[in-house]
C-alpha cells in the first residue's frame, strides 16, 4: 500500500516535472485552467490540445490535423488588396493552415467554441459552463480589442503576406526550382513524399540538418489559381505556420527560430 502510494507520488512528480519542463504547457497556447503564463485561461478544462485538436470527429475541411474548430474563410482582405504592391508572387484566398490560426486570431470566434468538448459527449456541461479569466474574459472567450497585437482581424493588408507563393512561384511538382525562381529568395529545399512534393527553407538552427526539422521554415503546398507562374499546379506557399510553430516555448512568440539578427526574415529573403 505504502509502496503503491510512493509509486503514485513518484509518477505524479514525474508527470508534473515533465509537464512543467518544456513545450506548449508553458505558453499562451495553454488555454486551460493550468495555463501558467497564459494571458487567458478557462476554468472548464485542464486539457491543452482540445482548444485546437480532437482525437475523434475533427474538421475534415481543415488543413491542420484533426482540427477541433470551425473555419470561416469569408471577409478577409489580403495583402495584395492594399493597392500598389511590389509583389512578384500571387496571393491566394486565405486558406491552408493560416485559416486554422485565424479561427482564433481574427477575433471573431470564442476560443472555447470547439467541435468536440473534452469529456463524454460533444456538449459537456462542465466545459460549457467554464469561465474565462484574463484578456478573454470581457469578450466572452474571444481575442478581441483592445488586444490588437494578437487580434489580426479580417484585414490582413497590414500583415506579412500569407497564402503567398514562395519566390514568385518558380516551383512546382515537376520543377523543384524552375525557371521562374526569384533570386531575391534563398532556394527552398524539397522532397517527394507519395505523390506530393513537400517544401521548406533550411535554417541554420543549432543541430539542424539538410532534412526538414521543426526549426526550418515550413512551406505549405497549395494549387495556385490567382495568376502568376504555375497556375493549377502544386506549389509552395508561405502561411502563418511557416514562421510560427504553435507548440514551442523556447523561442519568443512561437517563432520557429530565434529572431536574433532577423534570422527569421533572412532565412527566406536574400537581403
Ligand atoms: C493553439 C492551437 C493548438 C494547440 C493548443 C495545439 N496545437 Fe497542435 N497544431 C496546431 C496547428 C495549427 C497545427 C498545424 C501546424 C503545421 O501545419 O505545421 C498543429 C499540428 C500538430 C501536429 C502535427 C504537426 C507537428 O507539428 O508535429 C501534432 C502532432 C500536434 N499538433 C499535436 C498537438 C498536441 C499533442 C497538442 C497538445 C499538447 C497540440 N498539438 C496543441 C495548433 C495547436
Ligand atoms: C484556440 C485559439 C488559438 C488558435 C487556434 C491559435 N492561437 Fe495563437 N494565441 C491564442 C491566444 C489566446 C493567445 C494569447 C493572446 C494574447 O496574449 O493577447 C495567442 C497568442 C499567440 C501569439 C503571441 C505569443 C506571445 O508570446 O505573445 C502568437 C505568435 C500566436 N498566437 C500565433 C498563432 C499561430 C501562428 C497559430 C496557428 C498556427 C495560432 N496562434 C493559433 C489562441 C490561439
Ligand atoms: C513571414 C513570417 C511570419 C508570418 C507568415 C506570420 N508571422 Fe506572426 N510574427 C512573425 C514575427 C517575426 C513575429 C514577432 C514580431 C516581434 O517580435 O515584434 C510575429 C508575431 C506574431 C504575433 C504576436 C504579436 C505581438 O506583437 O504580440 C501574433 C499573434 C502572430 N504573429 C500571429 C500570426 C498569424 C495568425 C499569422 C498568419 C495570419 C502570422 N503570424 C504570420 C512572423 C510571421
Ligand atoms: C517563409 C519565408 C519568408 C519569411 C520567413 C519572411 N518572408 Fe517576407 N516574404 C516572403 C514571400 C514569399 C513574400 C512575397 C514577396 C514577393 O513575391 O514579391 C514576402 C514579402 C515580404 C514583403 C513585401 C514585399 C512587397 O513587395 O510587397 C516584405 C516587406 C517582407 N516580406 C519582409 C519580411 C520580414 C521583415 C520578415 C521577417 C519578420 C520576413 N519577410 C520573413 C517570404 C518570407
Amino acid at each position: 500500500m505504502i509502496r503503491n502510494r510512493v509509486c503514485l507520488l513518484g509518477s505524479m512528480l514525474l508527470f508534473m516535472v515533465a509537464g512543467a519542463e518544456a513545450g506548449i504547457f508553458n505558453t499562451k497556447h495553454n488555454l486551460g485552467s493550468t495555463g501558467l503564463n497564459a494571458a487567458s485561461t478557462f476554468s472548464g478544462t485542464r486539457e491543452i490540445c482540445v482548444f485546437c485538436h480532437t482525437p475523434h470527429g475533427g474538421n475534415g475541411e481543415a488543413a491542420a490535423p484533426i482540427w477541433n474548430r470551425n473555419l470561416d474563410p469569408n471577409g478577409f482582405a489580403t495583402y495584395d488588396q492594399m493597392g500598389t504592391t511590389t509583389l512578384d508572387a500571387a496571393i491566394e484566398p486565405v486558406g491552408s493552415v493560416s485559416l486554422a490560426c485565424l479561427s482564433c486570431h481574427d477575433g471573431t470566434q470564442a476560443m472555447d467554441a470547439v467541435l468536440n468538448e473534452p469529456g463524454s459527449g460533444r456538449d459537456v456541461p462542465g466545459f460549457s459552463t467554464g469561465l474565462w479569466i484574463g484578456q478573454a474574459a470581457p469578450v466572452e472567450g474571444r481575442i478581441a480589442q483592445p488586444f490588437v497585437a494578437s487580434n489580426l482581424g479580417k484585414d490582413l493588408t497590414n500583415d506579412h503576406p500569407i497564402g503567398v507563393q514562395y519566390a514568385g512561384g518558380g516551383y512546382s511538382l515537376t520543377a523543384p526550382a524552375g525557371p521562374g525562381y526569384d533570386t531575391d529568395f534563398h532556394p527552398a529545399a524539397s522532397e517527394i513524399t507519395g505523390t506530393s512534393r513537400v517544401w521548406w527553407v533550411n535554417t541554420f538552427a543549432p543541430g539542424g540538418t539538410g532534412a526538414f526539422e521543426r526549426t526550418d521554415m515550413k512551406l505549405y503546398t497549395r494549387v495556385g489559381n490567382r495568376g502568376g507562374a504555375y497556375v493549377g499546379e502544386e506549389q509552395p506557399y508561405v502561411e502563418c505556420a511557416s514562421c510560427h510553430d504553435p507548440h514551442v516555448d523556447d523561442k519568443p512568440t512561437f517563432l520557429r527560430i530565434d529572431p536574433v539578427g532577423s534570422q527569421v526574415c533572412l532565412t527566406c529573403h536574400n537581403k
